[in-house]
């Protein structure tokens, strides 16, 4: 999709769609009369006939029968909050968007007056138009190709296409596909995403100046006694990976961050084994995986100078008849153990090693996503990660990344008297605790591996997957974390 930034009269733009973000009962805007002038009062008049307000989420649809150059006008309404959040202008392109495709427009023009942040806004749209673009149709025989979308003007009278505009909006771009790129290794069915598979395509996509792959076969993971992943793996004919990509940058680095994330590839319960229904989307849990080698495949583009290795122990969590057993005993390699009690909680036994790992480079920041558990999911719902953080103000400042990119994160507390319920008779731990908190034990367990460097969890379970369709998202894996984790290295 093309760019364009133009200094233009709302009147004067020639587009397929002419798109006009308004703010609740503001209809009386300056640039909407002028409009109206030349569509002699009809707007006006069909404004009120209608129900749109400019409300959040609401839009309304007009033809203008030649009398503009724009075809078609959509009126998308922004809400009537004093500040307009980044999500409801990421979702109102997302209608936008919408609205092209089911009217088959090649090309959309936006009204961009956003006052504060322009460059900010600027990319959000971008963002919103193009997330709004994404759909997996590799397996359906009678899918028509989406209507694409050919060009996005951003105008307004005066605009001004600073470098700085150009750029975001080309960022927003970049750090797009890199959604699409998570989400199709979650939509993938999970007999194609395997441990080897996604090991190939981190080599794959993880290029350019500055980023080297490496990948890890069984032989390796034993050498580096990787003893969680190997436990993990006993039931699987599919050989383990374990993926560590590492960018370092041109300048010198300020700071040195690692990402660690979840790669099961498809998750059975292992001998304890899960019900059918809930296995019905369990290829969505390499999803913290996906995220991270997303997220890692786009910095030599944003060209951000910070330095970052992304971890990422990968392997399908099936029965077999070699398969690790309820009261089996893993010794990591910091030198801890864990009672496996039930070998669906699979995910921390695999992030213990990566995070010790992680934690042996002493990174200034170590983040790791998974969908950890259930639990999480039943504490925030669908929409909305946990948390967890043994420095507030990294907790904290990941939140607020999340708030600017559209993810929600909440933050869970790590209650160190739980630590009792995670106590083993025979080893250090055990992989589970009571039945309540499972979210916070599961996050306690990590915590055993982390030596104390600033360390956040993100228990993305709920958020990973969209169970059904929704403006920035179809029914499918999510992307979710490969925005906010963007964010945050930008702004370190
Ligand atoms: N991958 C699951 C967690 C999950 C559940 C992710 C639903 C997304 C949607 C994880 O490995 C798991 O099975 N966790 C167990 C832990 C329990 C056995 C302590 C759970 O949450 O039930
Ligand atoms: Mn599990
Ligand atoms: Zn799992």
């Amino acid at each position: 999709m093309e760019i364009r930034f133009r200094d233009t009269n709302i009147a004067a733009i020639t587009t397929d769609l002419l798109v006009i973000p308004v703010r609740e009962k503001k209809l009386d805007e300056a640039a909407i009369r002028a409009l109206d002038r030349r569509l002699k009062g009809q707007l006006a008049r069909r404004i009120e006939k209608s129900q749109f307000t400019g409300a959040e989420g609401s839009s309304l649809l007009y033809a203008t029968a030649g009398l503009l150059p724009a075809a078609q006008i959509l009126l998308v309404g922004l809400g009537g909050e004093a500040e307009i959040a980044s999500d409801t202008w990421r979702k109102a392109a997302a209608r936008a968007r919408k609205e092209a495709a089911a009217g088959g427009a090649a090309e959309m023009a936006f009204f961009f007056a956003p006052g504060k942040e322009a460059d900010s806004v600027a990319a959000t749209i971008v963002e919103g138009v193009l997330l709004a673009s994404y759909q997996f149709n590799k397996y359906r025989s009678n899918s028509k190709a989406p209507a694409e979308l050919k060009a996005l003007t951003l105008f307004a009278p005066g605009l001004k296409r600073s470098a700085k505009l150009g750029r975001r909006a080309e960022d927003a771009q970049t750090i797009a596909s890199a959604v699409f790129l998570a989400r199709d290794l979650i939509n993938e069915p999970p007999s194609v995403t395997t441990a080897r598979f996604l090991g190939e395509q981190a080599e794959r996509h993880c290029r350019g100046r500055g980023l080297s792959v490496e990948v890890w076969g069984k032989r390796k993971i034993e050498a580096m006694k990787l003893a969680g992943l190997l436990a993990v793996n006993r039931g699987s004919h599919e050989e383990p990976r374990f993926i560590a990509i590492h960018y370092k940058p041109a300048g010198k680095a300020k700071k040195k961050v690692a990402l660690i994330g979840k790669g099961i590839t498809f998750d059975s319960g292992g001998l304890s084994l899960k019900p059918a229904k809930s296995m019905e989307t369990m290829k969505l849990d390499m999803a913290g995986g996906a995220a991270v080698i997303a997220a890692m495949s786009c910095l030599p583009k944003l060209g951000l100078n910070v330095e970052v290795t992304g971890y990422i122990p990968t392997t399908d969590n099936l029965p077999g008849h070699n398969a690790q057993k309820p009261g089996d005993v893993i010794r990591y390699l910091n030198g801890k153990t864990i009672e496996v009690l039930n070998t669906d909680a699979e995910g921390r036994l695999i992030l213990a090693d990566a995070l010790a790992l992680a934690a042996r480079r002493k990174p200034d920041y170590m983040i790791n996503l998974a969908t950890l558990t259930g639990a999480c999911m039943i504490a925030l719902g669908s929409q909305v990660a946990g948390i967890f953080s043994n420095r507030q103000p990294l907790a904290e400042e990941l939140i607020r990344c999340g708030q600017e990119a559209g993810e929600k994160l909440w933050q869970l507390p790590l209650v160190k008297e739980y630590k009792e319920h995670i106590k083993s008779g025979v080893a250090d731990m055990k992989n589970i605790g009571g039945a309540h908190g499972g979210a916070i034990t599961a996050a306690l367990i990590l915590q055993e591996f982390v030596e104390n460097i600033p360390w956040a969890h993100l228990d993305i379970a709920g958020p990973a997957f969209s169970e059904s369709d929704s403006a920035l998202c179809p029914k499918g894996g999510s992307g979710f974390g490969v925005r906010t984790l963007l964010k945050f290295l930008s702004a370190l």
